[in-house]
């Protein structure tokens, strides 16, 4: 998979995706990811990317044409534009999903007040990361390529993701490690008892558990 972020940030990334998974995802040419500063296809003599809006109010606004010709430069048939955006569809598990299995991601970092109208025209997908205002789309993007490109197969074990939260609309069973008894907190009897059936009938009623108490939004969905 090849991903590319157009920011105007570009620093705020430095180190992001060099630690764990991700660094030998891309180790392993499982994922490209390059950074664009999309400043630089402004045509404008002092390379400015923003306006004031049309009709007042404070702040600027994105404009059109450094965003659309970054993109008529980069976007292929195989390309998924993504805008990140506060007012978009809120992102999710599945949605993490179905986006692994895409060839080439490109996401659209918003800044400053707002982006003009018209860029949403680019998207084939508008995503927001929850119900708050950041400061701009780079947090998010760096949320949205964790959680893909850990999911892209082959990058981790298959295993690893099929039983974790919100597969399923469930939240993930409890795990334990060593030692059997910390500070006088013991360790469930049924997960020492070698009984494997009995121990995935626990873990499964303690995720339903789980997911009745702490999100009863997924648990009553369909
Ligand atoms: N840009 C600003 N806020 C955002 C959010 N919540 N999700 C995605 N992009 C954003």
């Amino acid at each position: 998979m090849k991903i590319d972020i157009l920011t105007l940030f570009p620093e705020m990334f430095e180190q992001v995706f060099e630690h764990s998974i991700i660094k030998r995802a891309r180790e392993e040419h499982k994922v490209e990811i390059n950074l664009v500063d999309f400043r630089k296809y402004s045509l404008d003599p002092h390379h400015k990317v923003d306006d004031t809006p049309y009709g007042g109010g404070c702040g600027m606004v994105l404009s059109c044409q450094p965003i659309f010709d970054c993109i008529d430069a980069i976007k292929t048939e195989e390309s998924k534009v993504i805008l990140l955006t506060p007012d978009g569809v809120c992102y999710k598990q599945s949605i993490a999903y179905d986006l692994s299995y895409e060839r080439h991601l490109i996401f659209i970092c918003g800044h400053y007040e707002g982006f003009d109208e018209r860029i949403r025209s680019l998207a084939d997908l508008e995503l927001s990361i929850g119900d708050y205002v950041l400061t701009g789309g780079e947090y998010a993007s760096m949320v949205l390529v964790d959680s893909i490109v850990r999911l892209i197969p082959g990058v981790i074990k298959e295993e690893s993701h099929r039983n974790e939260s919100f597969n399923e609309n469930l939240l993930d069973y409890p795990n334990y490690t060593k030692p059997r008894n910390f500070r006088g907190m013991e360790v469930p009897e049924v997960l020492v008892s070698g009984d494997h059936k009995k121990i995935e009938a626990y873990r499964r009623e303690e995720s339903l558990r789980k997911t009745q108490n702490r999100r009863p939004d997924l648990w009553n969905k369909e």
